[in-house]
């Protein structure tokens, strides 16, 4: 018990920044885990930064398996800036007709052009640069700078805020802007030297691992720097806009010997008069979870587990982030060696580990 103390305390409160990612918890990893197992896909097997450009014009909204049926001839039809700058309307769209958004192809011989004209043929090589053609925003000139030119900008498209917000179990509404900027800013110091190697990783580690659905966090190079890997498909948090109101709580299950800390909720509002574990308002870290334990409740031994859980009201939705803790001493009477005769709500009850 006493070294499970030792270490807990340490990973708490001393040793906090085993916590923050950093390049050599993360990125690296992360990288070594895309060199071994990175997909065999036809625009990875050039340097071009013009045909590595038309993959990802392709690539917006489209799956890679169909992208792989149009991606060779249609280099091979236009193998050049040039080529496709000089390509009849008719011929572009014949060679684009079925992958869709054909604003893309049209938008693609725009920037061809563009780069005849006003970059003399030479592909342009910044991500500032690439921004300004035609058809190109964030996503596309990050992910083109970064894999031709390795510069050290993040891609951030729904793969990368799928895994950052496992990883950090990133409480932000991923479908808002200001989220997405704000990965990207968290994102900026990880980007190694390897920048294309490092935002592909996120490609391939979210069609293969880290999937929507059921991911295979067993497998995952970052599983040991990973907050959301004990509920993964909590995360990211997508709030469309809605009629009910989401709320961020914290939820405690403490133990203590065999008993369990219950507590009398007020005479009003929601769930008046029930019972339930002791929980705040809002989204606290380990350490002030612990500090709020360790002032209310008792000396904490140990954290033994952490993840989320949902609950949806008629009027509003609890997002729970629960702690389980067990502690080596009490300073209040409220635990209670059986449940099963209070009445707790069902919000709660899920919470248990
Ligand atoms: N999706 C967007 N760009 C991609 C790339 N370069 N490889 C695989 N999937 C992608």
């Amino acid at each position: 018990m006493k070294q499970n103390f030792f270490m807990f305390a340490k990973s708490t409160y001393f040793g906090y920044t085993k916590h923050m990612l950093t390049q050599q918890n993360f990125s690296k990893p992360l990288v070594a885990w895309y060199k071994q197992h990175k997909r065999d896909l036809p625009w990875r097997n050039t340097k071009d930064p013009y045909a590595i450009f038309v993959s990802e014009i392709m690539l917006q909204q489209t799956r890679v398996e169909a992208v792989k049926k149009y991606y060779a001839p249609f280099i091979q039809k236009f193998p050049t800036t040039k080529a496709l700058s000089n390509a009849s309307q008719e011929e572009l769209l014949r060679a684009w007709q079925g992958l869709g958004y054909y604003r893309r192809a049209k938008n693609l011989q725009r920037a061809c052009m563009q780069i005849e004209t006003e970059y003399n043929g030479q592909f342009p090589t910044t991500q500032k640069e690439l921004s300004l053609l035609y058809g190109v925003g964030l996503y596309t000139s990050c992910a083109v700078a970064s894999i031709c030119f390795n510069e050290r900008v993040p891609a951030v498209d729904g793969n990368v805020l799928r895994v950052f917000a496992r990883v950090t179990a990133l409480p932000d509404n991923v479908l808002l802007e200001k989220t997405k900027q704000n990965v990207y800013q968290q994102l900026l110091p990880l980007v190694p030297k390897e920048a294309g190697s490092f935002n592909q990783a996120f490609m391939d580690l979210g069609s293969s691992i880290c999937l929507p659905a059921n991911p295979l966090c067993q497998h995952c190079p970052l599983a040991s720097v990973c907050k959301g890997k004990h509920n993964p498909t909590a995360f990211p948090v997508r709030e469309k806009k809605q009629n009910k109101p989401a709320f961020h709580k914290t939820v405690a299950i403490l133990y203590y010997k065999d008993a369990i800390c219950i507590e009398k909720r007020k005479d009003d509002g929601l769930l008046a008069g029930m019972y339930a574990f002791p929980n705040l308002d809002g989204w606290l870290t380990e350490a002030e979870a612990t500090a709020w334990v360790e002032k209310n409740f008792g000396d904490v031994q140990a954290l033994t587990q952490q993840y989320h859980k949902k609950h949806i009201f008629t009027h509003q939705i609890w997002n729970m982030r629960v702690y389980v803790f067990t502690l080596s001493s009490i300073k209040t009477t409220s635990f209670v060696p059986d449940i099963s005769a209070y009445p707790i709500p069902t919000a709660f009850l899920k919470c248990l580990p």
